[in-house]
């Protein structure tokens, strides 16, 4: 009965995230859509193959428009519903755990309909200021898999790698736990490295690409940090 409860209770929140979802994507074309509505208007006398490719060339610009309204829409209401990550340990339905996934789901919409155009652009670092990040100058992003953005602090000139993921959280049994994540000036952050919560990295590192650096970890400055290749065994961790 209370796995029901629960999956019901988790169906519920979908659909509510979905309706905030629908509201930001629309809010976000309206501007798209005037622009095309208006190109509309002013061409709607010419010959048809100028008329239908002003339209073309509107549809195309507006897809750009669109893009940083989305991006406005999504850090203002960031803003104004106060979703600042704190750390801490959050039961699965308690208001913590629900500002964690209102939080990110904003920002995976960002993501998903225009992300791949503003990596490696100022405007990535721009984003994850807007969603609460403290990043210092020239901060090179390159990866769109980086979540928590406002328990995330990134050094001057630092480098996080394609396809790198960063994230300030992880779903333990005892439930939803977020850390810190602070890397350090100069850090290299490769390809496909993992940065998991609480992980600390220093001045000058470089984390190789495809490495797993796990939970609570300090890397110490100017060192290269290699996925450890032994296995964990743990009594609790076998018998789970
Ligand atoms: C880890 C890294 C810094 C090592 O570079 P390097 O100092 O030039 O060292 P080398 O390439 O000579 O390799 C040294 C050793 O590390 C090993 N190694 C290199 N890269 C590794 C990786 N990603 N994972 C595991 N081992 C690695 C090599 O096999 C070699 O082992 P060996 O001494 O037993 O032969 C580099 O391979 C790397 O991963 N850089 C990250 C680049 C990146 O992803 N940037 C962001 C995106 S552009």
């Amino acid at each position: 009965m209370k796995s029901v409860l629960l999956t019901a209770g988790q169906v519920v929140f979908t659909l509510a995230l979905y309706v905030v979802g629908a509201m930001v994507l629309g809010l976000a074309l309206f501007p798209a859509a005037m622009l095309f509505a208006s190109t509309w208007d002013q061409t709607a006398a010419w010959p048809q193959w100028q008329h239908v490719l002003a339209l073309c060339m509107a549809g195309a610009a507006g897809y750009f428009v669109f893009g940083f309204s989305l991006i406005a829409v999504v850090s203002i209401l960031r803003i104004a519903l106060g979703l600042q990550l704190k750390e801490g340990t959050y039961a699965m339905f308690s208001w913590g755990a629900i500002r964690w996934m209102l939080t990110n789901a904003l920002q995976l919409i960002v993501w998903t309909f225009f992300g791949q155009f503003i990596l490696l652009t100022p405007f990535a670092a721009l984003l994850y200021r807007l969603m609460g990040a403290k990043l210092g100058t020239n901060v090179q992003i390159n990866s769109s898999y980086c979540a928590d953005l406002s328990l995330l602090e990134i050094g001057d000139g630092a480098v996080i790698g394609g396809h790198a993921t960063v994230i300030a959280h992880a779903f333990e049994r005892k439930g939803l736990v977020l850390k810190r994540v602070k890397i350090g000036k100069q850090v290299v952050v490769g390809l496909n490295a993992v940065i998991l919560p609480g992980v600390e990295i220093g001045d000058r590192a470089i984390i190789a690409a495809g490495a797993v650096v796990p939970k609570f970890t300090k890397i110490e400055p100017g060192t290269i940090y290699v996925s450890r290749e032994h296995e964990v065994h743990r009594p609790e961790v076998k018998s789970a």
